[in-house]
């Protein structure tokens, strides 16, 4: 079997984001769960890997949104702590890679390693970790400094941090423990776990206090899409988690950040590109598209799309309605004040053509601002029978558009279950997806290498006095 451009057949990649706090999330299905008591997180760790997934995903945001100075509550408010839940799931289940979102702005290297080799432990070799560099000084209220760091001194700090992260990692060799009861030596080497890290950001030093892990280094992610961000991920990181999941943005993506890793002297296969994606399933494709129009008025109230609307014109639209038409006054440019705490408000890099757009579909097809909404912020990716759902998978994979998807389900905790029983399985016919997991870890899953250990003589080294 071989793929588009004659090469040997990809295996599909794929994951479970536990939905996050936006509108994907349709609370109000009389089928969701809670998203916050554990049961929510077991089931949909369990489901994922009953599917053989390589991996569940947790984002993270480190504020509660707010919208016109209140808190946003259209959509799911809260959630727990990344480690407290990963740890958590590492109980309950034992083969899928669990990948925290953790932000390298607002943390130290020493806690975030740490928590990570701990979880890596604690799981048997399953941790991966999702380095974002947040986008605000309001998020940064919450903590000790501070929106301490501006938005293009973020990634320098990101860079420091996952170097001082890898050097703590690698601090042991795997190799330091003897814990030989008959002699009383505990330590092969007298000083195991040493770092020293002085750059722009940090001046730490000492010893690492977690032995070396089962993937030496969990699996590092990368989430953010400037120029910059792409450079990261093509230098440091093993998988990309993007929103560009269409067949056209996801080769453009695919092409250019594979295109950046020669400089660093990796390989193409080094670094996975994993597009985050919805899907609605039917029996029929009618059936599909019906009820995908269903769940995005679900996804879009009145008040959501009044709400999505003040984002982009960045003031109060309180007043309008969302039946009728759009504002004829223009969005206000410069610092996005109405929102505070979303990603989204980042995106409308040119409000007023953006509104423009807007207002021309409006009027094009008859339109309302609720419509106009609906139509802008769907994002279903996948709709379809089963069969017709894991064609296009496939076919996305294999035209490299990506190197698997990250699912986002819209009803939580059950509705990846859908997609498990009835895609998975035509997915693993095709011999594009695992049957069963092959190895334990999570680099296994991925295809990934485990860093080398350091060797080397350390100071002190010999037995333990
Ligand atoms: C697909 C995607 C998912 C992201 N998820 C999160 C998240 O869960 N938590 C977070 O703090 N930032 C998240 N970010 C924000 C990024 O970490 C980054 O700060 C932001 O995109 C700005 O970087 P950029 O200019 O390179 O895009 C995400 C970004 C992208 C593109």
């Amino acid at each position: 079997m071989t793929n588009t451009q004659g090469g040997p057949r990809k295996q599909v990649h794929l994951a479970a984001h536990f939905p996050g706090v936006n509108n994907t999330t349709v609370w109000s299905d009389p089928r969701s769960g809670s998203h916050i008591e554990f049961e929510s997180f077991r089931r949909f760790a369990q489901i994922a890997e009953g599917a053989k997934f390589d991996f569940l995903f947790l984002a993270e945001g480190l504020r509660l949104r707010e919208q016109n100075g209140k808190i946003y509550d259209l959509d799911v408010v809260g959630r727990p702590d990344t480690f407290g839940v990963l740890t958590a799931l590492a109980a309950v289940t034992q083969r899928i890679g669990l990948t925290g979102t953790i932000n390298s702005t607002f943390n130290e290297p020493y806690d975030v390693a740490r928590q990570f080799a701990t979880l890596d432990h604690l799981s048997g070799g399953r941790a991966a970790w999702n380095v974002v560099t947040s986008w605000d000084a309001f998020t940064g209220e919450n903590f000790r400094r501070g929106g301490f760091l501006a938005q293009d001194e973020r990634y320098g700090r990101a860079r420091s941090f996952l170097s001082a992260a890898a050097e703590l990692f690698d601090s042991w060799n795997g190799d330091e423990i003897v814990a030989d009861k008959e002699t009383g030596t505990f330590l092969r080497h007298g000083s195991p776990g040493e770092f020293s890290v002085h750059d722009d950001h940090f001046d730490i030093e000492g010893h690492f206090n977690v032995p070396r892990s089962p993937q030496g280094r969990p699996v590092i992610f990368q989430a953010g899409d400037s120029d910059e961000g792409r450079e990261f991920a093509a230098s440091t990181a093993d998988a990309i988690f993007t929103r560009h999941g269409t067949l056209d943005a996801g080769q453009a993506f695919y092409r250019d950040v594979k295109r950046r890793l020669a400089q660093y002297g990796r390989r193409h296969d080094e670094l996975l590109v994993l597009p985050a994606a919805t899907f609605i399933l039917g029996d029929t494709e009618a059936e599909a598209q019906e009820y995908a129009a269903h769940v995005r008025r679900q996804q879009v109230s009145g008040q959501t799309a009044i709400k999505f609307a003040e984002q982009l014109w960045n003031r109060d639209l309180s007043s309008y309605d969302p039946d009728g038409p759009l504002p004829s006054v223009d969005p206000l440019v410069g610092e996005n004040t109405i929102a505070k705490g979303r990603a989204s408000v980042r995106m409308n890099a040119d409000p007023v053509a953006v509104a423009n757009e807007w207002r021309e579909l409006a009027e094009a097809r008859g339109l309302s601002l609720r419509d106009v909404v609906v139509e802008k912020t769907a994002r279903q990716n996948f709709i379809g029978t089963a069969e017709t759902v894991a064609t296009t998978i496939d076919e996305y994979v294999q035209a490299d558009a990506s190197d698997g998807f990250i699912l986002v389900p819209h009803i939580t905790p059950d509705g990846l279950g859908e997609f498990a029983d009835k895609v998975v399985p035509i997915l693993q016919e095709r011999g594009v997806f695992r049957a069963e997991y092959q190895g334990t870890t999570l680099r296994d899953h991925l295809g990934l290498t485990t860093p080398a250990a350091r060797t080397r003589a350390r100071a002190g080294s010999g037995a333990a006095s």
